[in-house]
């Protein structure tokens, strides 16, 4: 069975193929151009997710092909020690630790800690747009993907002259993890994390040295880490840092990409979350089941597993289809229908399960709770452009809207045919 993200359906209609893959008799696949076994049913994706002992994470961020050597001789001088997706026991229950006392994870924490920094960025980027009523905007490069990075520098500390880099930093990553590249572009790109992760260490180097009194989150680890390498280490709070800039950013950014195109791809939709905002976090959910952000992420075997009569072997790299698993009729009734109303979105898998759950899921909930209120009181009218396709940067886990070209209408609309949206 064989999985080709990089062309074609799966880059237009991935749920053609996930209901494909659900439908063949064994629960586990080889895909042999892939070098990876797919995982697509919801018990076992679930199970892969939460058994550390048998699915370990060592190498959920390593590039999913075989590197060229020179690209390879790069990342191997990227010393970052694995701390959070990247991290298995026995030291990733106490980086565990440190994130879940660190970085507020729960909805009245987010609320305290990051609600102004989360309104004050969405309030700037929904002027932004309100200024030109009539006009034509890319909501990827003008909202979805610029709101959670500057929420992020804003909590992490960073400056916000260095916004552009970081994003190209992050960018730059998911490709060189799970897209394609070619060799020029792997040491190009190996090259960028390199720089990425020593921006991270002297980020980290400069709050030592200033003292953790500020109330950014750098600060903060450093103040919980309290000068004791057996809590963390410097290289430990520096690759936290590295690792939350892109966690943190690309993935919500994906999230409100998919509510949006699916807020606005019916104006019944739209007029229902305007109308009534109480809405807005049930159909968050139904987006993350339905289109979720990460739709494939990745496991290594730590022992043979036997699924009915398929055995993966140890030390085999499998694709977790998240994207897949969160339609399993099994679990969801009429699993291919968008339905902002059902009762059962709440078991999708898209912020994970069990050791490693999304740190970060609360505040991509309210980073996207806030986007959607604000920006159907300011401009009601919003509307996809007539005629636009989907289509998504072809990559093995991240799957991200190309373009999400709007017209940006701000008087309230009196009804009407819904935009032409194809794909
Ligand atoms: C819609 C937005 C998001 C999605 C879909 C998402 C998805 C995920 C998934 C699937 C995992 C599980 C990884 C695994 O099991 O190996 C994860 C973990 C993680 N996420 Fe998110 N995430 C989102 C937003 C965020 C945000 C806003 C942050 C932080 C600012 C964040 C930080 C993290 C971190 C640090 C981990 C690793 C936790 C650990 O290994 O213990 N994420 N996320």
């Amino acid at each position: 069975m064989r999985l080709d993200p990089f062309v074609g359906a799966y880059l237009v209609d991935p749920a053609q193929v996930w209901r494909r893959l659900l439908d063949e008799p064994d629960r586990a696949h080889h895909d042999p151009d892939l070098g990876l076994w797919l995982i697509t049913r919801h018990a076992d994706v679930r199970r892969a997710l939460s058994d550390a002992q048998t699915f370990g994470n060592a190498l959920t961020l390593a590039p999913i092909y075989d590197v060229c050597p020179e690209a390879m001789e790069i990342i191997a001088r990227i010393d970052a020690p694995p701390t959070t997706a990247a991290a298995d026991p026995p030291v990733h229950p106490r980086t565990r630790r440190a994130l879940r006392v660190t970085f507020a994870n729960t909805p009245e924490r987010v609320e305290h800690r990051y609600g102004a920094i989360v309104r004050r960025r969405v309030d700037e980027l929904v002027s932004r747009l309100v200024a030109r009523p009539g006009g034509r905007a890319d909501l990827v490069g003008e909202f979805t993907t610029e709101l959670p990075l500057l929420v992020l520098l804003d909590i992490l500390g960073v400056p916000e002259e260095d916004v552009g880099r970081v994003r190209a930093w992050g960018d730059g990553q998911i490709a060189l993890i799970w897209g394609r590249p070619d060799p020029a572009e792997q040491v190009r790109l190996a090259r960028d994390l390199w720089e990425f992760w020593r921006y991270c260490e002297q980020l980290v180097r400069a709050r030592l040295v200033a003292g953790p009194s500020g109330d950014d989150y750098v600060s903060q680890l450093l103040a919980y880490r309290d000068g004791d390498d057996e809590v963390l280490t410097v290289a430990e709070v520096s690759s936290i840092v590295f690792n939350l800039l892109v966690a943190g950013h690309e993935t919500t950014a994906g999230l409100l990409a998919h509510a949006l195109d699916q807020a606005l791809s019916d104006p019944g939709r739209w007029r229902e979350l305007r109308e009534d905002p109480r809405r807005i976090p049930a159909f968050l959910t139904e987006t993350l089941r339905f289109a979720p952000a990460i739709d494939g992420w990745l496991r290594v075997t730590r022992r043979a597993v036997t699924l009915d009569d398929v055995t993966i072997p140890a030390g085999a790299r499998c694709l977790l289809l998240i994207g897949a698993a969160n339609r399993d009729p099994a679990v969801f009734a009429r699993p291919e229908r968008f339905d902002p109303h059902r009762t059962d979105a709440d078991g999708h898998l898209s912020f994970g399960h069990g050791p490693h759950f999304c740190i970060g899921a609360a505040l991509a909930r309210l980073e996207a709770r806030v986007a959607l209120t604000r920006l159907g009181q300011a401009v009601p009218g919003l509307r996809l452009a007539a005629g636009h396709r989907r289509s998504y940067k072809a990559n093995v886990a991240f799957r991200a809207h190309r373009s999400l070209p709007v017209v940006v209408d701000a008087t309230v609309p009196s009804g009407g045919p819904a935009a032409a949206v194809a794909g």
